[in-house]
This record gives structure tokens, sequence and C-alpha cells, in this order.
């Protein structure tokens, strides 16, 4: 490995703000006095940018508003100058329709943020789903070192003396109490002990998926995705990050020697060993294209069939939480069982290799952090599927659904909106067939709009009363990295811009194969072709502003969901700003 030259002050990007003798420079230094500070504060010193998506709207990151200051001594501790920038916080319990429609959003407002103002080098805080891809996804397009920090897992959930976790036992206790077996008061008391600190979902969801990802990428410290967000390690390993960004831009440890396509292999398999979230196939492609590596379904796919899911976590895994997963080792355990199937050349913001980061690293509970020879599930949690009904793929968890379903065949339900799908989930007396599979469509990225988590269909009452608590779902939709159940997601085209699935009609066979990786509708090509030229588009979701713009420019859940000018081989990078 090369050790590119350390950089000295005059190289700092910064001192092209603070350095000149000129009227502008007058400018940029007689207002950072006007803050308070003097030359020392920042003559000659890396200018350390903390972008936070700390808000009054972002439960999972209410800490972060204490953590800056950890960030903030650690940078000034190594000799930095820290500046915050707030950025949108974009939680994923509050944003209406979705998160998703906002991802790029964050990552435009990062990537901007860094390039406009004077900045060496970044740590960036986010940890709530949508956040970590997009602040990693702006920061890599803009090129500056930068260190992520993931907000941490809240503590577990508890009900009645039972661990409660995010999402997953949401959607179960509700199941029992559409069944009529919860009372109200109970239902309150789920309510009141799910998310009983600050942190994010403490499931093996999309958040603690998306930083364990990061991770595993080398964007953090070592084993930072797995501290609980309440736990003073957590203070300890910020303020470690503001120290290790200003040492990063005196190395000049720029994202690309980071973000090799070794480490974004390396990602893939941590997050098929931890049962990742289905969201994470989506981040995972959108993320590699930003810096400039290829990365596709069958990739996927490919790594999920040989990587065993060995994270003992729900909702893939039965009954452990991340508060667990952190206190068997973290991911700096996990990583370290599966070394084999690791690049551990790959280097790391920490200076190191990935191979020297977890050399100590040790598994303290074998049933949460699995052996590679008694696996939670054999191959990795997710399977790409494809067929005449999803000709650019689609998605299934098999870890997190009854293998009765790996093969299933049964006619379509569909259901064009999710107000005509809620008609169909609530008649109790619904003629409907066990082997049905419930469509839904019109919930894609253009569809949603955003591509809503709509994809774990509720179950129809109809068939909950009669004991049944599964069945094959289809949608172009997502669903939330803490669902669970047969449910087959972004099918891709999506049916609002004429995918195969808006041909689909009620009745028509859906054939389901698992091990084979096949989707199909049992319709004839003439049929299909009948339909099809009689089909007729939707009209715009958005006739203005961001939606306008979102709906030209996003691309279909296969290549990531990012706006097709943000990607790496767009264009080059306008360089910088030159007055
Ligand atoms: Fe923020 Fe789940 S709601 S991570
Ligand atoms: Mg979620």
């Amino acid at each position: 490995m090369t050790t590119p030259r350390r950089k000295t002050p005059a190289d700092l990007r910064s001192a092209r703000w603070f350095a000149p003798d000129d009227l502008r420079s007058f400018g940029h230094r007689s207002r950072t006095m006007q803050m308070g500070y003097g030359p020392e504060d920042w003559a000659d010193k890396p200018v350390i940018a903390i972008v936070n998506t700390w808000s009054d709207a972002q439960p999972c990151h209410l800490h972060f508003k204490e953590r800056v200051h950890d960030v903030k001594r650690g940078i000034l501790q190594a000799g930095g100058f820290p500046i915050e920038l707030p950025a949108l916080s974009l939680s994923e319990s509050w944003v209406k329709p979705t998160t998703m429609l906002y991802r790029n959003m964050l990552a435009m407002d990062t990537e901007e943020l860094l390039r406009c103002h004077p900045v060496d080098g970044a740590v960036l805080m986010g940890g709530c789903d949508k956040t970590t891809p997009a602040l990693v996804m702006g920061a890599l397009s803009m090129g500056l070192p930068f260190v992520y920090i993931p907000a941490g897992p809240m503590l577990r959930g508890n009900f009645q003396g039972q661990a409660l976790g995010s999402g997953t036992d949401a959607w179960k206790y509700w199941d029992e109490r559409r069944a009529g077996h919860l009372t109200k008061a109970q239902w309150l008391g789920v309510e009141g002990g799910i998310a009983r600190s600050h942190g994010h979902c403490m499931t093996m969801g999309t958040a603690s998926t998306m930083t364990a990802i990061a991770e595993a990428m080398g964007l953090t410290l070592p084993g930072a995705s797995s501290i609980p967000a309440p736990d003073a390690n957590h203070p300890r390993m910020c303020a470690a990050a503001g120290r290790r960004a200003v040492e990063m831009v005196w190395e000049d440890l720029t994202p690309d020697q980071i973000l090799t396509p070794a480490a974004v292999k390396n990602a893939v398999t941590v997050a098929m060993a931890t049962g990742c979230s289905t969201n994470a196939i989506i981040h995972l492609i959108a993320m590699a294209r930003r810096a400039g590596v290829p990365l596709g379904l069958d990739e996927l796919d490919a790594i999920g069939r040989s990587t065993p899911l060995i994270a003992n976590v729900r909702p893939a895994g039965q009954g452990y939480l991340m508060e667990d997963f952190y206190y068997a080792g973290g991911l700096p355990a996990l990583m370290k069982t599966l070394s084999d199937k690791l690049d551990l050349g790959a280097r790391t913001v920490s200076g190191r290799t990935l191979g020297e980061d977890i050399a100590e690293a040790k598994v303290f509970n074998a049933d949460v952090i699995r052996p590679l020879d008694n696996p939670v599930y054999h191959e990795g949690s997710l399977a790409v599927l494809r067929g005449n009904l999803a000709p650019d793929g689609a998605v299934i968890k098999p870890a997190a659904c009854d293998p009765k379903y790996y093969q299933h065949r049964g006619p379509a339900l569909v259901a064009d909106s999710y107000p005509e799908l809620k008609k169909i989930i609530d008649d109790e007396d619904l003629d409907i067939h066990p082997d049905t599979v419930l469509v839904l469509r019109n919930a894609g990225p253009q569809g949603g709009p955003g591509m809503p988590e709509w994809g774990m269909i509720p179950m129809p009452k109809a068939l909950l009363k009669r004991g049944q608590r599964d069945m094959v779902r289809l949608s172009d939709a997502r669903m939330s990295g803490t669902s669970y159940g047969a449910c087959v997601l972004h099918v891709a085209p999506e049916a609002y811009v004429g995918g195969p699935l808006a041909l689909l009609r009620n009745g028509d066979i859906v054939e389901l194969d698992i091990p084979a990786r096949t989707l199909n509708m049992v319709v004839s090509d003439e049929e299909l072709a009948r339909r099809r030229a009689a089909w007729t588009p939707p009209p715009p979701r958005f006739h203005r502003g961001y939606g306008w713009m979102f709906a030209r420019h996003i691309e279909q859940a296969d290549k990531g969901c990012d706006f097709d000018f943000l990607r790496a081989e767009f264009g080059p990078n306008p360089g910088e700003p030159d007055i």
C-alpha cells in the first residue's frame, strides 16, 4: 500500500478561503471573527464539517445535539477547527409519504454543504434508515476525507417483561390486536415500551443494516456501528471520530482509497451475513455507483448464495436484538467469523486494513453471532427473482418467511392503490383462498411516490380469523427492514411506468420459485401484448417543485433509485469554486 504525501497547511482546501491577502478572504476572516474566533482557531488547521442530522423531528438522533460536542472535542484535541452544518434530519417515523422520496435530497444537501463551505474533511452523523446511505452518497460524490458516525441502536424495548423489537413486534402485536387477542390497554403498553431510549431501531432493520454496511465498507471507526446509543462508549467513539477526521485530512485519505470494489464486496458479504434489510439492496447499489463501483442485483444474489446468515438478530434471526449483538462482540466479531470471505486488505478510515482493525475481535456469545457451521440460515438472507413479472428483478427475504412459500402457485388478487388494498385487507367476509397472491402495485419509485414501505402488506382479516399468519404478497414497493413474511418486493420495472406488473389481472396464476429464482405470471405472450396495447400511463403525480424533479430523474430499484444526474459516470464534478 502506498502512503500518499502528508498535506501541508498551504495544501488545505480551507486555506483558499482563509489565507489570501485579498478582499474576499478579509470577508471570510472578519465574519469568522464575528463568531468569536481568532486566527489561532483556524489558521493552518483542517476545517472539519460536522454534518449533523439532529432535529426536533428526529427521535432516533435526539442525542446528536449532545454528541456533536464530543465530536468537536475530538476535532479540537487533534488540532482541527470544527464547524457544525445541520442537514435534513429525515426521520423514518415522522416523514410522509416516505423518507425514500428525500434520500437523494439529503445526499445532495450533504454534497453541496461540503462543496460550498471552507471544509477540508467531514464527520457525518446519521443512523436512521435513509440517513446513512444519503450522507455517504453525498460525501462520496464530494470526495473529501470523512468518517461516518452511526447513531447507535436504542435499548431493547420492554412490554410486561418481554423484550420488544422495533417494528417487528409492532407488526406482530398489531396482527394479534386485529385478531382480537389484545386489549386497548395492552396495546398502549406496547406503544409506550417499544422505543424507550434515543438511538435508531434495535432490530436488524434498515438502520442497523446500513450502519453495519458503512462499517464493513471501512467508513466508520472499528466497532462503531454496534455501540448502543446510550452507552458511554458512544460519546468516546464520537470524540475519536473527530480526532481521526483531522488526521485523515493530513494523510489525504480520500474515500476513493477506501470504497474500492473490495470494500463494496465486503459490505455485501457482511450485509448478507447479518440478515440484512431488503432496503439494503437499493442503498448498496446506489452507494457503490456513487463510488464508481458497478454493482447489480445478480452480484448481490451470487454473494447471498455463498454467505450464511450468522447474526441471530430479529427479524431474520430468533430472539436477539442489537444490544445483545453488541455484548456478543458486535460487528468486528461477526467480520472476524467471516474472515475467509472478506478482503482483509481493504483500507478503512482508521488508516489500517480491515484485517488489522478486527485482529483482536472475539465472539462472546456463539448463539447471537453464530459460527459458520451453525448458521441461522444456510445462505444469505436475500434472493433476487426474475421472470415475466419482473424482467429487471425483484427481491425476497427467504430467511424471514415460512419455507412452505418457497415454491408457490396461486391466483392474484390485485390492488391498484393503498386505499383499494385497505378495503381488501379489512373485509372480514372476503372470499379469499389461502393460496391467493395479494398484489399491490403503483407503489414503486414513481408510483408511490418514493417507493414507500408498503410491501409487507397487512394480512387480510378474512385469513387472520382463520388462523393464517403469512401468505405470498407481491409489490413494487419496499418493506421496512424490521418486517417479515413471504413478501416479494421491488418489482422492476414498476407498474406505474408500465412494467409487466401493470398487466396482471385478478385470477391470473402467479408462480414463485425461490430456489430457481423465478417470478412469473402464467399468461401467454400474446395475451400480454394485447393487455399492453390497451394500457394507458397514469397521470403525473407532481406538477412542480422537488417532486417534479424527482419524477423526471429517479431511477428504478435495480439501479439504486438514485437520480440519473448524480451517477458517477454522468459527468465530471464541477471542481472547486474559483472565487
Ligand atoms: Fe429511525 Fe427506525 S425509525 S431507525
Ligand atoms: Mg425502517
